[in-house]
C-alpha cells in the first residue's frame, strides 16, 4: 500500500461526557485517492470526520488526546488560527448550506476573505470550479440568482465548488450525498473521481455499494475504533476481520 502520511492520526481518544466516542485511532490517509469510512451508524465516522478540521471542538464536553497530523504538524498544536487550518480543509457535509447571498457569492466568497478582488479573477475561478463541480451548464446564465432558489442537489454542488474554491489539500465529506436526488448524487460521484487526481477525499458514507464505487480505500468503523483498514478490493472481497465480513455481507448493520 503506498502511503504519503500528509494527513495522519496518531493515538486519538475523544470522550464526550463520560461516554468514549473514539478509541485509540490511528491512521495515515493515503494521498491523493478517496478513502472511504463506512461503519454502522453511531460508530463514531462523524466524530472522526470533525477531529480532522477542529470542529469537534464545538461539542459540549469534548475531551480530545493523540494527535492529528497534516504534513507533520499536530493541528491541535500548531495551528493557532484555524482559518489557515480549514483553508486547507474543504468540508461538504450531509446537508447543503448555501449562504444567504447569490449563486456567484457563494462561490468566490472563500476567495473575497482571502483578500482576491480582481474581479476578472474571482470570475474565472467561479467558472472553473462550478464546472469542477459539474454545476455550470445549470447555473451560468443565473449567477446573480439566490443561492436559495437552486434545488437541494444543485446547492450541494454549489457547496462543493465553494470549498474547491479555496483551494484545499483536503476533502472531507460526511455523507455528502444522503439528502439529493439521483442524478445531484451522480454528478457528486464523477466530480469526486475527477478530484481525487488533485486531492485527498475522506468520504464518510453509509451506502456500500457507493463506497465500492469510489473508493480507492476503505476504512471499516465499529463503536469508535477501526477495526480494519486497506485498500478497497481486499475489504470487500478478502476482509480478513469477522466484523467486517459481516457488516460488508449485510449481517449487521
Ligand atoms: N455532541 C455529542 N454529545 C454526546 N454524544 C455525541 C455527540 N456527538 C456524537 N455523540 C455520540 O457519539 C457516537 C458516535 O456518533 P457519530 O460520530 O455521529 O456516529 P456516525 O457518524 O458513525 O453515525 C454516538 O453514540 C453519538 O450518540
Ligand atoms: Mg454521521
Amino acid at each position: 500500500m503506498q502511503i504519503n502520511p500528509h494527513l495522519g492520526i496518531s493515538q486519538l481518544n475523544v470522550h464526550i461526557g463520560d461516554q468514549q466516542i473514539l478509541k485509540n485511532i490511528n491512521i495515515n490517509f493515503p494521498n491523493k485517492a478517496i478513502t472511504a469510512i463506512i461503519g454502522p451508524s453511531g460508530c463514531g465516522k462523524t466524530t472522526l470526520l470533525k477531529t480532522m478540521n477542529r470542529l469537534i471542538e464545538n461539542s459540549r464536553g469534548v475531551n480530545i488526546t493523540g494527535k492529528v497530523l497534516i504534513n507533520g504538524q499536530n493541528i491541535y498544536d500548531d495551528y493557532e488560527d484555524l482559518t489557515s487550518l480549514r483553508k486547507k480543509m474543504g468540508l461538504l457535509a450531509q446537508r447543503p448550506t448555501p449562504l444567504p447571498m447569490s449563486i456567484y457569492a457563494n462561490v468566490v466568497f472563500g476567495l473575497k476573505l482571502h483578500g482576491i478582488k480582481d474581479e476578472k479573477i474571482l470570475q474565472e475561478k467561479a467558472e472553473k470550479y462550478l464546472r469542477i463541480a459539474s454545476l455550470w451548464d445549470e447555473v451560468h446564465d443565473r449567477m446573480r440568482d439566490p443561492a436559495s432558489k437552486l434545488s437541494i442537489g444543485q446547492q450541494q454542488r454549489l457547496c462543493l465548488a465553494r470549498g474547491l474554491a479555496i483551494e484545499p489539500e483536503i476533502i472531507l465529506c460526511d455523507e455528502p450525498t444522503s439528502a439529493l436526488d439521483p442524478i445531484s448524487s451522480k454528478k457528486i460521484e464523477e466530480s469526486f473521481n475527477e478530484l481525487k487526481q488533485e486531492y485527498t477525499i475522506i468520504l464518510v458514507t453509509h451506502i456500500l455499494r457507493q463506497a465500492r464505487r469510489l473508493a480507492d480505500y476503505v476504512v471499516f468503523m465499529y463503536l469508535g475504533e477501526i477495526i480494519e483498514f486497506g485498500p478497497a478490493k481486499e475489504i470487500f472481497e478478502n476482509p480478513k476481520e469477522q466484523l467486517t465480513k459481516e457488516y460488508i455481507g449485510g449481517l449487521i448493520s
